[in-house]
């Protein structure tokens, strides 16, 4: 075969794509990479100063993808390095520790730390987000449970693994995801084909099981104020009773926070006259 066409062919087939990785510090960013590229685990905590740069190939169908991986060191003093690598990225691996919530509660700044830093050019439409819920090997130490952090990310369409750079655990099928999503993306002239399944689950819902998860008491939960009459309880029950039944919500949660609406509304028929 004449070698320009075969160069060319080639070529429509190797991609080139960048990926970034975000979180606080010490979540296990580099080592959730390294147990990728390395096929180890390094127990000893080195922060990445500012930026490590890594370069991997990788197969999706037919494609060879070269993937640029920029891993960003999460702690706040390395933010004048990290800001100059956010654009141009095609993925980004969002990572918190499930024992520490405040890594947990971070996703929100890393988003709003990323879109501000890619300032016009952020569209979130042609970026693929992969969450992962590390260290799921400490399971005593576990604070922020599967379908917390499974709701967070499903309800933004972003992927969700459980995943250890300890012992390897989801780790090879969340890059597998995380690749075969972008070449998608990238076959898809830079834009997100629609997912094949639906989330199946609306934002009500996905914020009526937060609310609930945070209520602080009864009345909180059932959203009345506290004194309120039989009627009032009853009418605010069957309201979140009817947009989180387990027969009809999906959402990551709905079934314990269907449980907790249930106990709530007994406890406070108890004492109401
Ligand atoms: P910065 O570079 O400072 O942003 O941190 P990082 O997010 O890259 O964290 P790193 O990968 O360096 O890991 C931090 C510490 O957590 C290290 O001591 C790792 O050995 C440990 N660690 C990372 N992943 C896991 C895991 O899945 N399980 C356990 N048990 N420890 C982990
Ligand atoms: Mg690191």
């Amino acid at each position: 075969m004449d070698t320009n066409v075969q160069k060319r062919r080639e070529n429509k087939k190797s991609l080139r794509v960048k990926v970034i990785s975000l979180g606080n510090a010490e979540v296990g960013k580099s080592c959730i990479i390294k147990r990728y590229c390395e096929k180890r685990f390094v127990p000893k905590y080195l922060a990445t100063i500012g930026i490590d740069y890594g370069v991997t190939k990788v197969q999706v169908r037919d494609r060879e993808i070269k993937v640029n991986i920029f891993d960003m060191a999460g702690h706040p003093f390395f933010y004048e390095v990290r800001n100059e690598f956010y654009k141009d990225s095609q993925g980004v691996i969002l990572v918190y520790d499930v024992g520490l919530r405040e890594s947990f509660d971070a996703l929100d700044s890393w988003l709003t730390e990323m879109k501000q830093e890619m300032g016009s050019q952020a569209n979130m439409e042609s970026i693929i987000f992969v969450v992962c819920a590390n260290k799921v090997d400490l399971t005593k130490r576990r604070v922020v449970d599967e379908s917390e952090g499974r709701l967070w990310a499903e309800s933004r369409g972003f992927h969700y693994f459980e995943t250890s750079a300890q012992s390897g655990e989801g780790i090879s099928e969340m890059f597998q995801a995380f690749f075969s999503s972008i070449t998608d993306m990238c076959e898809n002239g830079g834009k997100k084909p629609a997912p094949e399944v639906s989330i199946g689950f609306t934002k009500e819902q996905a914020d009526t099981i937060r609310r609930i998860r945070n209520s602080k008491d009864s009345w909180d939960m059932l959203g009345v104020k506290p004194g309120a009459t039989r009627e009032e309880v009853n009418k605010a029950y069957r309201k979140l009773a009817v947009l989180l039944h387990p027969d009809k919500c999906v959402a990551p949660g709905s079934e314990d926070a269907f449980k907790a609406v249930v106990n709530a509304r007994t406890s406070l028929l108890k004492n109401i006259k």
